[in-house]
């Protein structure tokens, strides 16, 4: 009993300080299998996401931030990839503008949008914000954004490509890397703290494809561009920018 109380103690202690335990033990670097072809879906979902699901019941709003930036159709085009996975998902606004993207340029491709849809640290923070906590749409306290983002796509006819994943970001990439899923974009946008940001640039980054570029939003938060800033330095990769995204590409 006393040794726990003791341990809570240091544990706040350090914190407080700056430290935890997952700094101490550094990010996790998920060992990839491969580099799988073919479709994600099959593997992710034994029934279609979208069957039987009707749109009408949820607001038509695909908002989102930094969703319709032009960085996303100019990647497309000079990338051509034949796998997305994007990061943080929301309403499906950002993904919904990749799609558009892959169909401008004729490129036939899926997009894996991996997010618990239960909403980011600043999606809490204040419950009377109505574009962010109000977005959530809770049930019995349990947020629905799952089923705006559904419905979102649905009327925007995108089903064939994207593809739900609604897990924690950390749980998909060490998933993908289990089953050897690597893409030629990934889209980070999901947590925006840094110690988070940081953890999804080393989770992440060995599952762009060679010659794949790994890009994110929201530069001018101190979380994101703290957490790039570290990983690139470590890395020895350069940061570049294309409109608002930040980007890190593969040697
Ligand atoms: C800024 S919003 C994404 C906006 C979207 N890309 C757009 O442009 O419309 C951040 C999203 O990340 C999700 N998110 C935050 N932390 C996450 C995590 N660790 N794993 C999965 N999703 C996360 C939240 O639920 C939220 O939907």
């Amino acid at each position: 009993m006393l040794k726990t109380q003791l341990q809570t103690l240091l544990k706040g202690l350090a914190y407080r300080c700056g430290f935890s335990l997952r700094k101490l033990r550094g990010a996790k670097r998920f060992e990839v299998t491969g580099d799988r072809a073919g479709r994600v879906r099959p593997l992710l979902h034994q029934v279609d996401p979208y069957e039987g699901f009707d749109p009408t019941a949820w607001p038509d709003d695909a908002s989102g931030w930094g969703s319709d930036s032009p960085a996303f159709g100019e990647l497309i085009a000079q990338v051509r990839p034949r796998r997305i996975i994007e990061v943080g998902t929301w309403k499906g606004g950002s993904a919904l503008t990749m799609a558009a993207g892959l169909d401008e340029a004729g490129i036939e491709a899926e997009i894996i949008c991996v997010d618990t849809w239960l909403g980011a640290l600043e999606m809490w923070e204040d419950l009377d914000d109505p574009t962010r906590h109000g977005s959530l749409h809770l049930r019995h306290g349990y947020p629905t954004l799952y089923y705006t983002f559904l419905a979102n796509i649905v009327r925007a006819g995108h089903t064939e490509t994207i593809t739900p994943f609604p897990v924690p970001s950390i749980t998909a990439a060490q998933w993908c890397s289990l089953h050897g899923i690597k893409a030629d974009l990934i889209y980070l946008d999901g947590s925006h703290e840094e110690e988070d940001v940081y953890q999804d640039l080393v989770a992440w980054w060995d599952l762009v494809r060679e010659g794949g570029v790994l890009f994110g939003d929201d530069w001018s938060w101190d979380g994101v561009r703290m957490a790039v800033q570290r990983f690139a330095g470590e890395q020895r990769l350069s940061i570049t920018h294309r409109h608002d995204k930040w980007e890190l590409r593969t040697p």
